[in-house]
């Protein structure tokens, strides 16, 4: 017989003969004349039980098994008498494919999540991060779906890069060996300093003035020292970038990604989400009801400065204009003073990198940033710069070297056209949509200062 998943057979819509199922045991209990095992095979949260009978053979067998060991059962499917599935596997043979010993340390109890991090290759066993990468997994063709439906083109931007987007200096250096000796600078592979990319946004904006619209996928990097449980050394984002889109379209298209990711999660990945619901977050369904359910309020840099200003709220760090918003503040006001998703944009020129188009008030420029509940920053974004004398003019105040950029300057002299995108933070995603509150806990195998163990 062909091997069945035991997500189909818990579908099943009636009995089957010839069945064959390949995983891991999560429990067995002996009845003394018969055993029940759980199967768990990764295709869905619930196990299969599989009734063990018979003096010898599957009995037998089945109370030799520990729990974590692999095997293989074959047997009928058949109408479950006990509560809590619709089917359960007669076995008619059970064979151990991969032993495993005491020492197995997910044992059947439940492991804190600072635990479960040190063990991170076997994590996936659990229940909960099993369910989480599925989770991933879906909200990961979520997206593609959503920007193929609206006739975006998927580009790969480099990982390996020559200019910092961000122009805030917190890049991967690469290095080059040669018979494990690092090669001196000058000799460099590529002839000039190289690096990980933080954001494919620059090459995206080149792709963007000649396909109309068109997102990168892909994992970025940043050297920021931030031991924090939002922020990963190596992250995944989500980068759309269209032509001809001012900032209010960005806003519209980062307002409904959001929302399509947020109800894609209730409605696609409902039973893994469900856990979440029941032991990570209370609130979750809520939560994700309110992002599904509301216009996401618009209100500028300085409104909200403003609002936190006369807020009676005592805040770590002062707010105050011309300083960027802590995630505290973030959070004040989403949760507290608007209670929903809100999108803050023209924020001060200072304190934001230089591609963004001035703003006529020559202060501010065309950027935006979308915030939830529970997470704060999820977005980031702006209108681009298209003229090529303001953006000479931002290059140089900001002491940036214009003929670094000489390939991006080119796309503002052939044929400019004003044009907009943003980053989503493909983690801060999974954050909002499963109430886990680590960055750590929804990576398979996080980065983070000190950590690169696995
Ligand atoms: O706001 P950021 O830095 O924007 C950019 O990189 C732009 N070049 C994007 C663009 O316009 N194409 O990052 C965008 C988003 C943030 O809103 C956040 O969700 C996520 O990326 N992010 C991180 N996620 C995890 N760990 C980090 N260290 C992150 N830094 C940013
Ligand atoms: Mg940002």
């Amino acid at each position: 017989a062909p091997r069945s998943r035991v997500a189909a057979l818990l579908n099943a819509s009636g009995p089957l003969e010839n069945v064959l199922v390949k995983g891991w045991v999560r429990t067995v209990r002996d009845q003394k004349g018969f055993a029940f095992l759980e199967i768990n095979d990764g295709s869905c949260l619930k196990n299969l039980q599989v009734i063990a009978e018979g003096g010898e053979g599957p009995y037998e067998t089945a109370v030799s098994l520990t729990t974590g060991c692999s095997v293989q059962v074959s047997g009928r499917l058949a109408a479950s008498p006990g509560k809590g599935q619709d089917w359960e596997l007669k076995a008619g043979e059970i064979l151990l494919i991969g032993d495993c010993p005491e020492s197995f340390p997910l044992q059947k109890k439940r492991h804190s999540d600072e635990f479960l991090r040190t063990i991170a290759h076997l994590r996936p066993r659990t229940n909960k991060f099993g369910a989480l990468f599925r989770i991933r997994s879906s909200m990961a063709l979520a997206v593609h779906n959503f920007f193929a439906d609206r006739g975006f083109v998927y580009i790969q931007t480099p990982i390996i890069t020559g200019s910092d987007c961000e122009g805030a200096g917190e890049m991967f250096t690469l290095t080059t060996q040669a018979k494990g000796e690092t090669l001196a600078p000058e000799k460099d592979f590529f002839g000039k300093p190289a690096y990980l990319t933080v954001s494919g946004q620059l090459e995206a904006e080149m792709y963007a003035l000649a396909l109309g619209a068109v997102y990168t996928f892909g994992p970025t990097f940043r050297a920021e020292n931030s031991n924090t449980s939002r922020h990963a050394a190596e992250f995944w984002m989500i980068e759309p970038e269209a032509a001809f889109a001012d900032l209010n379209d960005n806003m519209a298209l980062g307002e409904e990604l959001v929302r399509h990711l947020a109800s894609h999660a209730l409605e696609k990945c409902s039973q893994d989400v469900d856990l979440f619901a029941r032991f990570v977050d209370k609130t979750l369904s809520q939560t994700l009801d309110n992002i599904i359910n509301n216009d996401f309020v618009r209100m500028t840099y300085t409104e909200a400065v403003e609002a936190l200003q006369k807020s009676d709220r005592k805040f770590q760090y002062q707010p105050m204009w011309g300083k960027d918003l802590q995630t505290e503040h973030e959070r004040y006001i989403t949760e507290e003073y608007c209670k929903k998703p809100v999108i803050v944009y023209d924020y001060p020129a200072s304190i934001k990198p230089f591609y963004m188009r001035m703003n006529p008030d020559g202060k501010t420029v065309a950027a935006m940033d979308v915030l939830v509940p529970r997470i704060g920053e999820i977005i980031g974004g702006s209108q681009r710069e298209e003229r090529l004398d303001m953006l000479q003019a931002r290059i140089k105040e900001m002491g940036l070297s214009e003929e670094e950029y000489w390939w991006y300057l080119d796309s503002r002299r052939f044929g400019t056209a004003p044009h907009s995108g943003f980053g989503m933070g493909f983690e801060r995603v999974l954050m909002m949509v499963t109430g886990v509150s680590n960055i750590r806990d929804v990576i398979p195998f996080p980065r983070t200062p000190g950590n690169v163990e696995f």
